[in-house]
């Protein structure tokens, strides 16, 4: 006979429990949409108030020197001549149910770092470590990381190109489980209702086109889709960036919901550190390839201790009007230089105001200053820095 922890196992929602065996009896009933959906239908069925058993703050990646070089290449026979360092040599952890923001202006690497993880393309050195099982997602091969797909998801920049304008959305929020055969028949039109519902969509959606959608919404049909699998990771590659701004706040607050009711992780790319300021756990800064400062959110904000984070710093706008009129907003000078010809020493240093000689000569290694705080700045311990 079927069992309630079947049923939602069935419905996709806690594959990885029942993978592992674990009993479902105490699977609360408000967990998710669709948790409480099978509830209401299986109401001869006692719960109690005990949690699923989820570990937090376990490590679910951890990324160690991960670079990513493209080659340049130049003549009939394209020789290669130099190589795009889009990537070079970036570690940090993410732990379960937490988001580390991942934040720098354009061209610094990060949606390189984040396709690179997704293995959506090859990277050319390094290890990231996933899940309890310890598996090295860099060296699987493409059929071996198949059913890791699934645990780690994409949320891209643009809803307007993201999803394809000739499917429904029940179609696009669909095709994941039709894919990889989670779900078939009337489960999977349930579970596409909710988990429409549980981004805030109607069910009537299920049979619009994209282009009948707000930015808004659709972005919303994005995260839907990125929720199919149950994912345990969720890349967001400036989910919100291509929203208005009164639009942001209300998928920023969707996300931060829905990681706590599915226990997801997140690695949020930004190129503005004011979007990751309250979703973030921790924020790594990256510049020109490389990690800068990788810190708790809230010591990051409130003391920056790298000349590029305070600049970042400086460009959020604060609350008081009084204390914004006040504030230096820091101009950084010029643009990220090219990667295949980075400058000498601190890749930082021809925009920085307080470079010195060694930092044209001497590239700074990231190193720990204080408990979760890593920074790369020969005079971090001298620079008094402005946070928000
Ligand atoms: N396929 C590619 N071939 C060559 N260079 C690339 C490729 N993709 C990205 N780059 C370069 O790598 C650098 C980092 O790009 P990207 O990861 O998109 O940065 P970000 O997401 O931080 O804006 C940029 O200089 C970009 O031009
Ligand atoms: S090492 Fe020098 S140039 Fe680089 S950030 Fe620190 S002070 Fe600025
Ligand atoms: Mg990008």
């Amino acid at each position: 006979m079927e069992t309630i922890a079947d049923t939602l196992c069935d419905a996709g929602f806690t594959q990885t429990y029942k993978d592992k065996k674990c009993t479902m009896t105490n699977l609360r009933p408000d967990l998710s949409p669709v948790a409480s959906e099978l509830t209401e239908r299986h109401r001869e069925t006692k719960w109690n108030d005990a949690q699923v058993p989820i570990v937090k703050n376990t490590k679910l990646l951890q990324v160690n020197d991960l670079r990513k070089y493209f080659p340049i290449q130049k003549g009939i026979l394209q020789r290669t001549v130099g190589y795009v360092k889009a990537v070079d040599g970036i570690s940090f952890d993410v732990n379960r149910g937490e988001t580390l923001g991942l934040v720098g202006e354009s061209g610094c690497g990060k949606t390189t770092a984040g396709r690179c993880l997704l293995r959506l393309i090859p990277p050319t050195s390094g290890s990231f470590i996933f899940g309890e099982e310890q598996v090295d997602l860099a060296k699987l091969t493409h059929r071996e990381m198949q059913p890791f797909r699934k645990r780690i998801q994409m949320i891209f920049q643009d809803p307007h190109a993201s999803l394809n304008p000739r499917m429904t959305v029940a179609d696009i929020v669909g095709e994941p489980m039709h894919v990889n055969r989670t779900e078939k028949g009337t489960a999977l039109q349930d579970r596409i209702v909710a988990l429409l519902e549980s981004v805030g969509l109607r069910s009537q959606d299920m049979r619009r086109y994209p282009h009948a959608f707000s930015g808004g919404q659709r972005q919303r049909i994005g995260i839907a889709r990125a929720l199919a699998l149950q994912p345990e990771l969720i890349v967001a590659d400036e989910p919100v960036s291509a929203l208005d701004v009164s639009v942001q706040a209300q998928i920023l607050n969707l996300l931060a919901e829905l990681r706590e009711e599915f226990n997801l992780s997140y690695i949020f790319i930004a190129h503005d550190l004011s979007v990751v300021e309250h979703i973030s756990d921790r924020v790594a800064v990256m510049y020109l390839g490389k990690i800068v400062e990788i810190s708790d959110a809230e010591t990051l904000y409130e003391s920056p201790k790298h000349p590029y984070t305070e600049a970042l710093i400086s460009a959020v706008p604060l609350p008081d009007p009084n204390a914004q009129r006040e504030r230096e907003h820091i101009r950084l000078e010029g643009d990220v230089p090219d990667p295949s010809q980075p400058p000498t020493g601190c890749y930082f240093h021809p925009r920085c105001r307080y470079a010195t000689d060694i930092c044209k000569q001497e590239t700074p290694e990231l190193r720990q200053v204080a408990q979760d705080v890593q920074v790369a700045c020969h005079h971090s311990d001298t620079l008094e820095l402005q946070g928000v």
